[in-house]
């Protein structure tokens, strides 16, 4: 059974498609990852998958449950952090975790345990005795996040957790977060920080203009769109070299006025091989040579620009998320 799947789930605002057709499938015990550009869709898919607004037309199901026949029953089983900042203003740090607990009825010793373990985990220990009005944002973050903690769930969705938390409190999150998915819960998360999602996810969609143009492991997108390598040779001296490149012009070569080769290419590891026997037919040494790989952000820049360049001709609509 998976957690969650959405068959051609699409939300509009009056005529504008907020999300457009999408498909999705999680299964348990998986990180995945949901990114895009600044209104792509993330918040308002997380808000279909969580039952906080209906769609206009498609499927969502969550835990086997049928979003349409029992949102109450989906809500019970869930977690959602939403991107929206949430507190109460005169309630202390300890009370926020408390009074969560309270609400989803779990009872007092594990509320004391469970507030205990999660002050300790985010670190809010120091302010535990503070009233939200009275810390900063990014405590304030940790704190939205930490009291979802409070009750048992088998699905939690975060949009942007990390937003506001500085480099120790983002790892520590990070790191909590597997520990409870290794203990069987399913995560669906947003971010804008690339490294976030490669660091956590077994699974990665790119949702752009409503419609996701590409999913996949963190290592597959990287097959799949990041073939594309610099390579960059450093010559000894400064050499005529444009004469010695006319050859190679099928390939996407590069250079200054001598002293440096670029090859921008998806066939690289070729156009450096005959590069090499070109300098060495020639007696050039070569004194530096440097091999940039294809980050997980230029992947994403890549395939966003292509899918705003086919304009309304969405290659990849028909994708899905999940195996
Ligand atoms: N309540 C609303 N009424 C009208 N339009 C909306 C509403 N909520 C969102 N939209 C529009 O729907 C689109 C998707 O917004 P959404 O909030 O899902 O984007 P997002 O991917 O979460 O962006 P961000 O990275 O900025 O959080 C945007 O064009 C936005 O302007
Ligand atoms: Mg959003």
């Amino acid at each position: 059974m998976l957690s969650v799947e959405a068959r051609s789930l699409s939300k509009s605002y009056g005529n504008v498609p907020a999300v457009d057709s999408i498909d999705l499938s999680v299964g348990p015990g998986k990180i995945f990852g949901f990114l895009g550009p600044n209104g792509a869709g993330k918040t308002t898919t997380i808000k279909l998958l969580t039952t906080l607004i209906p769609p206009t037309s498609g499927r969502v199901s969550i835990l086997g449950i049928d979003a349409s026949r029992d949102p109450l029953g989906i809500r019970k089983k869930i977690g959602v952090v939403l991107q929206q900042p949430s507190y109460e203003p005169n309630l202390t740090v300890e009370r926020s975790l408390e009074k969560y607990g309270m609400m989803w009825d779990v009872d007092s010793r594990t509320r004391r345990e469970r507030t205990e373990e999660l002050l300790a985990a985010f670190d809010l220990e120091d302010i535990r005795k503070k009233k939200n009005d009275d810390i900063s944002i990014g405590q304030r973050r940790r704190v939205q996040v930490a009291r979802e903690f409070m009750h048992d769930m088998d699905l939690l969705f975060l949009d942007e957790p990390t937003v506001g938390l500085d480099p120790s409190a983002r790892r520590g999150l990070l790191d909590y977060i597997r520990g409870k998915v290794r203990d069987g819960l399913t995560i669906f998360f947003t971010t804008h920080i690339l490294e976030e999602a490669e660091y956590l996810c077994d699974e990665i969609a790119i949702i752009n203009r409503g419609r996701i143009i590409a999913v996949d492991t963190p290592d597959e997108l990287k097959n799949k769109f990041g073939r594309e390598k610099t390579i960059k040779i450093r010559l000894g001296g400064t050499h005529d070299i444009s004469s010695m490149l006319e050859g190679l012009a099928s390939y996407d070569i590069s250079h200054d006025e001598g002293t440096v080769i670029t090859i921008h290419s998806a066939d690289s590891e070729r156009a450096l091989a005959r590069i090499l026997q070109v300098l060495s037919s020639n007696n050039i040494g070569v004194e530096d040579l440097s091999v940039v790989p294809t980050s997980l952000e230029e992947i994403f820049l890549k395939v966003v620009k292509d899918s705003n360049s086919n304009g309304e001709n969405h290659g990849a609509s028909n994708n899905q998320a999940g195996k």
